[in-house]
């Protein structure tokens, strides 16, 4: 027998009046065409600094919209990163073992903040790196290769500090974690595609009670897509720690 699928027509808006006396034309089509049609005009006025600014503010409304959804509350902003990563550094003091796995390293600003405020001996500092820059372009201001190093790693004495490089999807997989009382992740590599290989592998490995870190959150597109695409997929709830204004760098720990 044949099989069919059954085609929905979708039915042309009316202008005859509807109950209230307005026009259902007016109230369900019209406006929507009406402001496409002025935002088209006012657009070809505008400074690309405006397509720009307007993806900035729905980045933050989408990333308040999705921290509801997901029921995720944040503490009171912290004034920069650094502050951020003090409250992980501070919970990390009394693991004797903790490891910390850095996805994004570029000149080791980052690493190295974290080796100098956690002196435990038994910790371990890892940054993973193509140390060619980003992979594929992340915003006008962050082209393909932005933050490259020519693959020169960062030159960072402390012993407990070291590097694997290339890209992540090839050298995630044959990296083998560290034994470890703590695990703290810290995603910087700004992409979409980079963040979910990190999370779809590593992210995995996060235990209740651990700390992963994005520094990117408020980009709807990109980390915090990752992140909560991550959470759905794997079941994991995670609590907010400490955040900056803007959710832009946020800690979480795993608690479920
Ligand atoms: C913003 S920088 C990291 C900044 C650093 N954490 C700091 O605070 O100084 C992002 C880095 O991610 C790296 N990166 C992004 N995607 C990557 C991937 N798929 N594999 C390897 N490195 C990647 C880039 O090479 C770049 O150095």
């Amino acid at each position: 027998m044949r099989r069919t699928i059954p085609v929905r027509v979708p039915t042309r808006p009316t202008s005859g009046p509807s109950q209230n006396g307005q026009s259902k034309g007016t109230l369900e089509a019209q406006p929507k065409a009406w402001t496409t049609r002025a935002l088209v005009s006012a657009g070809r006025h505008a400074s690309p600094d405006v397509a720009r600014i307007l993806n900035g503010a729905t980045n933050f409304l989408e990333t308040g919209r999705m921290l509801q959804q997901a029921r995720i509350h944040t503490p009171a902003p912290l004034r920069s990163r650094f502050a951020v990563f003090d409250v992980a550094i501070e919970r990390a003091q009394s693991a004797a073992n903790p490891v910390y796995l850095e996805f994004g390293v570029w000149k080791g600003e980052s690493i190295a903040y974290w080796a100098a405020g956690l002196r435990n001996p038994g910790a371990i500092f890892v940054g993973f790196d193509s140390f060619e820059g980003l992979p594929e372009t992340w915003t006008a201001g962050a082209q393909r290769g932005a933050f490259s190093t020519t693959g020169l790693e960062p030159v960072i004495t402390d012993r407990r500090v070291s590097f694997v490089k290339g890209w992540f999807r090839d050298t995630i997989a044959p990296y083998v974690v560290p034994a470890h009382d703590l695990l703290i992740v810290n995603i910087d590599c700004d992409l979409y595609a980079s963040a979910r290989v990190v999370l779809n592998t590593i992210g995995r490995r996060l235990e209740v009670g651990d700390l992963l870190y994005l520094d990117e959150f408020h980009d709807r597109l990109h980390e915090g897509r990752a992140f909560h695409e991550f959470r759905e997929e794997s079941g994991y709830h995670f609590e907010c720690v400490a955040r900056s204004a803007g959710a832009t760098h946020m800690l979480f720990v795993r608690t479920r």
